[in-house]
């Protein structure tokens, strides 16, 4: 069993390089068997998630060549199955992007349930309703996303209303839509910045999506698509947890590889909490050395506070001078980070979706679990902070989305390492 352990209370100095975005990644890289061709994805992050996406798609039959350190050719020419069902695909959330990508391509797909990281009630009801308004008969009953498309009619482009902002949705809609007869349209998308890479890889390989990024997208469908090179843009969130790491640890950090438009909601938050932020065209510098301000944060659908960072900014909100809140609108079951924080001295109270921080804490080091992924990231920001040894366990829920974080820490400063504990 593999731990952390952060030997904390050293302010992190110096540059750090931010990875490609690991939901852009996983999305971009189901959506390659619409090409039916050979991809070439450059940026990738490597991280246990996005090994997971290629061993999927090999099992289907896509050949995944890696030609250079974070550059892969996934050759998908080769598929011979519309099938995929193994624990992978059910362990894994971005597994659904498989079902909108095999039916946009075959008309079939029979992909099983995802899963991905437990916030309570993760439904596909959305996704289902854009397959079905494109024309799929679609049994999400039986553990899996069975689809089937009449071939005599085939998709047809429509009007897709969404009564609420999804990620997921939004692009399997888009990935369903693309090859479809006809023109689609996409009313109350999902606006975050990988919805717009990935209409942008799709858009390289020959689609025609347009309006990614506002209010309404418009899929145009087209016979075929063909294969492309394409970058990942970089982790919006993996940059806003070592903007937050440096504000934590009172030191300063250059963070490298990052599109600051992107982190604008995070930098004004940390902004409003005293913490200098300098933006340059492709970097951000964060550093501080004073009182941090109380605050109040909403998590929101993009452009809004990204509840992907809300357990990171919070270990931020113990730490200001007085009383501060949090309140989650997308995941019910987000603040799983309260008790393993509550170990390591923090006080807060969590009524309904709110959490009130008292403020004020100095963290002290404890044994803390990783409950999900970005629980497991505030875990080791709270730990950089506290002087002391602490101890992470569950780090394979980190490990699904940071690329070498222990590495990435330990260049600018962190006492942090991995360590492999026999299990007893
Ligand atoms: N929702 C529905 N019905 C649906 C789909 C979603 O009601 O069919 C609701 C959800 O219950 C939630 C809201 O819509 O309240 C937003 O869910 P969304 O579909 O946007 O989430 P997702 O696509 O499953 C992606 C990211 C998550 C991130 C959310 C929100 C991937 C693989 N996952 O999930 O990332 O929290 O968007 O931004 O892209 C993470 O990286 O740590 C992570 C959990």
């Amino acid at each position: 069993m593999e731990k952390i352990i952060v030997d904390g209370g050293t302010p992190l100095f110096g540059k750090v390089e931010i990875s490609g975005m690991k939901n852009a990644a996983v999305a971009i890289i189901f959506a390659t068997v619409l090409s039916n061709d050979v991809c070439v994805l450059d940026n990738l992050p490597d991280i246990s998630d996005v090994a997971g996406c290629f061993s999927i798609l090999e099992s289907i039959g896509a050949k995944v060549t890696h030609i250079a350190k974070d550059t892969v050719e996934i050759d998908t020419r080769c598929i011979h199955s519309t099938e995929a069902q193994s624990d992978l695909v059910r362990k894994m959330r971005a597994s659904y992007y498989l079902a909108g990508a095999l039916i946009g391509r075959f008309g079939r797909a029979k992909v099983g349930l995802p899963g991905g990281c437990d916030f309570g009630v993760r439904p596909i009801d959305l996704h289902i309703k854009a397959f079905e308004k494109l024309g799929a008969t679609v049994d999400a009953d039986h553990g899996c996303i069975d689809a089937t498309v009449n071939p005599e009619h085939g998709l047809c482009g429509k009007n897709i209303y969404f009564d609420c902002c999804s990620v997921g949705a939004t692009i399997n809609a888009i990935l369903a839509a693309v090859l479809a007869k006809g023109t689609t349209v996409l009313e109350n998308p999902a606006r975050e910045p990988h919805v717009v890479d990935i209409a942008n890889f799709l858009n390289a390989c020959g689609a025609d999506v347009r309006g990614a990024g506002t209010n309404i997208i418009r899929i145009n469908g087209v016979e075929r698509l063909h294969g492309c090179e394409y970058s990942i843009i970089p982790d919006m969130i993996e940059a806003g947890t070592f903007m937050v790491a440096a504000a934590a640890t009172k030191g300063d950090l250059y963070i490298d590889n990052v599109i600051p438009k992107h982190l604008e909601t995070i930098t004004a938050k940390l902004i409003d909490m005293g913490v200098n932020v300098e933006e340059y065209d492709e970097a951000v510098r964060v550093s501080y050395d004073g009182v941090l301000e109380p605050v109040y944060i909403k998590t929101l659908p993009y452009p809004g506070f990204p509840t992907d960072m809300h357990p990171q900014m919070s270990v931020l909100l113990c730490m200001a001078d007085g009383e501060s809140a949090m309140t989650e609108t997308i995941w019910s079951n987000r603040f799983r980070y309260v008790d393993e924080l509550r170990k390591m001295g923090a006080k807060i109270e969590v009524e309904r979706q709110t959490a009130v921080f008292e403020g004020n804490t100095v963290f002290k080091p404890a044994v803390v679990k990783s409950c999900d992924l970005r629980a497991g990231a505030a875990m080791v920001v709270a730990a950089l902070a506290a002087k002391g040894k602490t101890t992470i366990e569950d780090i394979q829920y980190i490990e699904r989305g940071y690329v070498n974080i222990v590495e990435k820490i330990r260049a600018v400063g962190g006492n942090i390492q991995k360590i492999n504990f026999p299990d007893v």
